[in-house]
């Protein structure tokens, strides 16, 4: 049986590689004949060698059957030229199933491109809404689940958003909450990241002095075009950065729209308490978040990580989708307003004395569900 796996951004290696593991350990014990042959496509969204190939070498994943080298552009652009190279490979491959991930345009076209070939398409981490149509994560979501016949959900909430859209399990829809493939990857990596990562070392983030050596700073992401592409917003969220750095070092891994952005407004001179850093590997990334005061982000993936790590999260937006990050306590939504920013960040330490994780996103065996449910139902089908 033949899976097509579509992916194109960084978040989409980690989860792929999740799914892809549980595919290798099943053909390793399958003895009949029903074995899964998986052929990956790269549209090539991401590209630079720290937000894509770096990935692939520290996670081992195999490297993509197809590259399509799409690269950035307008969303019509980019969107439609995937749509256009990824079609001709499913007419070639002709695969029982096409897998995407998240809320990507990598996700969206590969999705469209299979419906409209009238193959089946399975979506991970499908229900998820932020409830705002401005983001173009949003309509990624929306039309992908639309798309999907298979509906692989995180959360009972993420099935609970499906089913108010009238999309529920049964009648040609297979909707199952399996949890979060990105738990299975931190359950695997976090220990792993603990002891191959050096970046505290190299970035020198520990308490002056501290005999023991005691991480000190705080950890930041910012890549959501509602914050990057709006130089108040940009501005606003960066002063508020920069006013914690005065008192403990922020270390901030600078996404490549970001830094952009920062240059084109010439921002860079003005905010000289911000560690800005190239953007960092998986295992360094882990590292960084797990020994953090707390993080700020705009990250979906960064907000669901801190609460697994158990470190607290302020996430610079006014919603989100993780919502059950918010009721645990965990996270807290702090907009973007640097005065709401710097004093909840000194609130951070007594928060985390009081708060406990629960099992909401699943029990770290998301991607083997997700390929125990298609091969069920694959095996009828061919
Ligand atoms: C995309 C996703 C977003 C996801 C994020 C993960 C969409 C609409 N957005 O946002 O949901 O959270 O990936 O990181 O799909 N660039 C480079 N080098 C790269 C990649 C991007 O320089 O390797 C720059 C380009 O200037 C590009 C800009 O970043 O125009 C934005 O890249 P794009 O892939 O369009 O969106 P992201 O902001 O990365
Ligand atoms: N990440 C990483 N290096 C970085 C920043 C993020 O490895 O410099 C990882 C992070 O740990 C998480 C994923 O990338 O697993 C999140 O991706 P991103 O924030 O780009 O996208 P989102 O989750 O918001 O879609």
């Amino acid at each position: 049986m033949k899976v097509v796996t579509i992916v194109g951004a960084r978040p989409q290696f980690i989860k792929a590689e999740a799914v892809t593991r549980a595919v290798q350990r099943y053909n390793q014990r399958c003895r009949s004949n029903r074995k899964l042959q998986e052929i990956l496509i790269h549209t090539g969204q991401h590209y630079d060698y720290l937000m894509d190939k770096i990935f692939f070498e520290e996670l081992d994943l195999p490297k993509p059957n197809y590259h399509l080298g799409v690269g950035s552009g307008s969303h019509g652009r980019q969107t439609g030229m995937m749509l256009e190279r990824i079609e001709a490979v499913l007419v070639k491959e002709k695969p029982e199933v096409v897998v995407v991930y998240g809320d990507t345009n990598s996700t969206l076209a590969g999705a469209l491109s299979a419906a409209k070939l009238n193959m089946p398409v399975a979506h991970v981490e499908a229900g998820l809404r932020s409830f705002n149509r401005t983001m173009p994560e949003e309509i990624n979501r929306l039309l992908t689940d639309h798309l999907s016949t298979f509906l692989f959900c995180p959360t009972h909430q993420a099935t609970r958003n499906l089913l108010r859209e009238g999309i529920k399990d049964g009648k040609g829809k297979i909707v199952k909450k399996v949890g979060d493939v990105m738990y299975d990857s931190i359950l695997y990596y976090s220990k792993l990241a603990e002891k191959k990562s050096s970046i505290l070392e190299d970035l020198n983030l520990f308490t002056p002095n501290s005999a023991l050596g005691t991480p000190n700073y705080y950890l930041a992401t910012l890549h959501r075009a509602e914050n990057t592409d709006d130089p108040k917003r940009l501005e606003s969220i960066l002063k508020a950065l920069n006013k914690i750095g005065r008192n403990t070092p922020v270390v901030l891994p600078l996404h490549p729209r970001t830094k952009k952005m920062i240059e084109t407004y010439h921002l860079f001179s003005e905010f000289k308490n911000i560690k800005f850093i190239e953007p960092v590997s998986y295992l360094n990334m882990l590292k960084l978040e797990k020994n953090a005061k707390a993080i700020l982000t705009d990250s979906g993936g960064v907000q669901k990580e801190a609460y697994w790590l158990k470190v607290p999260c302020l996430t610079l937006r006014e919603e989100t989708e993780w919502v059950e990050t918010i009721k645990s306590g965990w996270n807290v939504l702090v907009g973007i307003g640097v005065k709401r920013i710097v004093k909840e960040v000194s609130h951070t330490e007594k928060r985390r004395r009081y708060l406990k994780g629960n099992r909401v996103f699943g029990d770290g065996k998301a991607s083997q569900k997700i390929v125990q449910i298609l091969i069920r139902h694959l095996v009828h089908s061919v």
